[in-house]
């Protein structure tokens, strides 16, 4: 009895976790194309799409290129706080986006292709 629950057991425990792999994987695919579309409808007039902040609109006010070494090296508290409350030309985005947003946001930042 207790051999059989162990070979149960061995025949399940390897077929769960390859289980969760296979769906983990298109799970954090959706939700990086989630972040980028919140990113693309709040963020790229200023930051543009690659996150230089190389548009007019950024130019103009300033916007951190979110791929440097000054950004990135925040902790992503800070990056939440700025983001929640703004900065200077930056607007603040608490009442517009949840926090689960705004994190899916940081995790976008920290996977913008390196330059
Ligand atoms: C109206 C233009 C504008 C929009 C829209 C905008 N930003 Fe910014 N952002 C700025 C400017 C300007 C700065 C530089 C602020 C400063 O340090 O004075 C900045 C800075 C930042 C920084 C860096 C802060 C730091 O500490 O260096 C982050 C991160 C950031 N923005 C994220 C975002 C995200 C995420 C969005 C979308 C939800 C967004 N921004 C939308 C203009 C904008």
């Amino acid at each position: 009895m207790r051999r059989q629950t162990r070979s149960i057991l061995l025949r399940f425990v390897p077929a769960f976790v390859i289980g969760i792999t296979i769906l983990s994987l298109p799970l954090s695919v959706r939700a990086q194309s989630r972040a980028r579309k919140i990113f693309k409808d709040n963020c790229v007039v200023c930051h543009g799409a690659d996150g230089t902040g190389n548009t007019p609109k950024g130019k103009a006010l300033g916007a951190a290129d979110l791929k440097s070494d000054e950004v990135q090296k925040q902790s992503d508290e800070e990056l939440a706080t700025v983001i929640a409350k703004g900065r200077g030309s930056m607007p603040a985005f608490a009442d517009k986006l949840s926090q689960e947003a705004v994190n899916s946001l940081i995790a976008y930042i920290r996977r913008l292709p390196k330059k």
